[in-house]
């Protein structure tokens, strides 16, 4: 049995995992935290020693690394992508919902965030929990969106025209000539739970398939405001070897842009994940 202890970060998504060292867990120990991480979402672990050699060898416990088309990776290791933000930019990456590779026909099960650096104040994360959303909506609108697929891009986020293209993140960002297109079903039944979940988000998500865009826009749009509703949220603050593991399936995440002026530095591993049929 697991001696593994959680405490929940809020009601309806996010974990904590307490006094561990991710370097030293055995194969009970790390069952249990992919349980918590299917159960809940995020799993939240502070105060962690890893070195980026550790951090890779921890990712490849849960599965294996899908290499992030856009961001800058870190020094000698491509598969691990940071997240950064300097004390002079005022665009921060991931400052929206969204849930990450949605555009990809096979989206990473996962992501793997580390903190390196932190500002003093601000820079946190949310995230938002699919499962609470799905089940709050009415039989009826369930019913509809189980008859549905929608269509997910990059394109317009990170490519030439793209919304990054025009900010003081584009000199760090790469992949614009990249082209994704990806169809997914709306409402998905998680691979390891079962349980039903809303599978669009406002970052990536273009319209359902079949509709045009103007016509998917006011479901979306409803669909969104349930989704970032403060009760399927919780919130994680950063520290120096914080990191945090969520289901990609399950959660929506937006990084706070709250603390211009000071840096920001995380490293990212995008764990593969398998078709969503
Ligand atoms: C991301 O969107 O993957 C990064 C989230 C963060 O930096 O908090």
């Amino acid at each position: 049995m697991s001696n593994v202890h959680f405490a929940p970060l809020a009601d309806h998504v996010g974990v904590e995992a307490l006094n561990i060292d991710l370097n030293a867990i055995d194969d009970t120990a790390f069952g249990a935290l992919r349980q918590a991480v299917a159960d809940h979402g995020v799993l939240f672990v502070r105060d962690q020693q890893l070195t980026p050699e550790q951090h890779i060898a921890f990712a490849r416990r849960w599965g294996g690394i899908d290499v992030n088309n856009y961001f800058p990776a870190n020094g000698g290791y491509p598969e691990i992508a940071e997240v950064r933000k300097s004390e002079t930019q005022t665009t921060n990456i991931g400052g929206g919902w969204h849930t990450d590779h949605s555009y990809d026909q096979v989206p990473a099960m996962g992501s793997i965030l580390l903190a390196r650096e932190t500002p003093p104040s601000g820079g946190d994360t949310l995230f938002a929990g699919m499962g609470a959303a799905f089940d709050s909506l009415s039989d009826g609108l369930k019913d509809t969106l189980r008859g549905l697929r929608a269509v997910h891009s990059a394109d317009h986020i990170y490519s030439t025209g793209g919304i990054y293209a025009q900010t003081d993140q584009a000199a760090d960002l790469k992949g614009h000539d990249i082209r994704t297109r990806a169809v997914h079903p709306v409402a998905l039944r998680h691979p390891v739970t079962g349980r039903e979940l809303l599978y669009v988000n406002p970052a990536f998500t273009l319209h359902f398939e079949g509709w045009t865009r103007e016509e998917s826009l006011p479901l979306l749009q409803y669909l969104y405001e349930v989704g970032m509703r403060p009760e399927f949220q919780c919130r994680v603050q950063w520290a120096p070897g914080s990191l945090a593991i969520w289901d990609n399936r399950s959660t929506w995440h937006f990084a706070m842009n709250d603390y211009h002026g000071h840096r920001r530095l995380m490293h990212r591993i995008t764990i593969s994940g398998e078709p969503l049929e």
